[in-house]
């Protein structure tokens, strides 16, 4: 399921509704490559399940320097991602699945960047078990902490939304899931969710990693959509693992009950909803 799910979702729509300026991705990618270099010249990096190349764009802007390999099991998410960067950008794309040992030569990567990938994969302790393997001695895995407000409201927490109707959408979504709205529920993942990520650094001390939380490279973002916006391109086409997860007929009934809602308040679908989003990068370096 998760893989359909990127291949549907045809990379601009991914790059909508997970969204990440340009510059904020080249700050936090470069903060990541500055944590690593004082004890490790960083000239090659892999992006493991790397989409439509949300970090490959700001990556490519280190060609020359860095040698630059996105992998995905997904050819159509390739597809999408070698667009992206046309031709001659530097960044080689490779078809491979993260839980084969063989898809990376050992030692191969100064820095393994993952983001995003353990939530998709029931799998996640071989991913991370491969990542350190294909990562040099001295070189680290890398992930972002990522919260914001859209990705707090699809697991079904929109305490924050700081706008009245944008908040009675989610709630009357909420209720028509029923049992399925509960937040436990809701932030499932088939990997893990969002707040069990502390199992992934735990996994990686113990396995001979130490791990950094870059808090002080957070990076803070927003930008403006509408509740329109959030029926349309979120909630419509289930553009979250999460959502896809819930069966069919109850998710037709919350679609019917926020429609019905959209139609009492015609003038509210185009009001303003500020989306805010914070990052900073979580930094694992191999010891041994
Ligand atoms: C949630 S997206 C994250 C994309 C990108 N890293 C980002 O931050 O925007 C997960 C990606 O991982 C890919 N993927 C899932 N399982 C994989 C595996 N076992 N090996 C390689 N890619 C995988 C999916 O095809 C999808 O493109």
């Amino acid at each position: 399921m998760a893989c359909d799910l990127f291949e549907d979702l045809a990379g601009s729509h991914y790059l909508d509704t997970r969204y990440l300026p340009l510059t904020v991705g080249a700050r936090l990618v470069g903060s990541a490559c500055r944590a690593v270099s004082p004890t490790l010249s960083v000239r090659s990096v892999c992006d493991l399940g790397c989409g439509p190349g949300r970090l490959l764009l700001p990556l490519r802007d280190f060609t020359g320097r860095l040698s630059v390999v996105g992998i995905d099991r997904s050819d159509a998410v390739l597809g999408f991602a070698s667009r992206q960067l046309r031709s001659g950008s530097g960044v080689r794309l490779l078809a491979g699945d993260c839980r084969r040992r063989t898809t990376l030569a050992a030692e191969s990567c100064d820095i393994t960047f993952m983001h995003w990938l353990l939530n998709v994969c029931a799998e996640w302790e071989s991913v991370l078990g491969n990542s350190l393997a294909w990562t040099r001695v001295g070189g680290a895995i890398v992930w972002f902490h990522e919260t914001g407000s859209l990705y707090d409201a699809i697991d079904g927490r929109a305490a924050d939304f700081g706008c009245e109707a944008a908040q009675e959408l989610w709630e009357t979504f909420y209720s028509a899931l029923g049992d399925w709205g509960e937040p436990e529920r809701l932030s499932s993942r088939d990997g893990l969710a969002f707040r069990e990520f502390d199992l992934a650094s735990h996994w990686l001390c113990h396995e001979g990693a130490e791990v950094e939380r870059l808090m002080a490279a957070s990076v803070t973002w927003s930008r403006s959509v509408t509740p329109r916006w959030i029926v349309d391109r979120v909630l419509l086409p289930r553009v979250f693992s999460n959502l896809r997860r819930v069966p069919a007929k109850t998710y037709g009934r919350a679609m019917r009950a926020v429609t019905s809602l959209l139609e009492r308040w015609p003038n509210s679908v185009d009001c303003r909803v500020q989306l805010h989003y914070r990052a900073f990068p979580v930094v694992a370096r191999r010891l041994r």
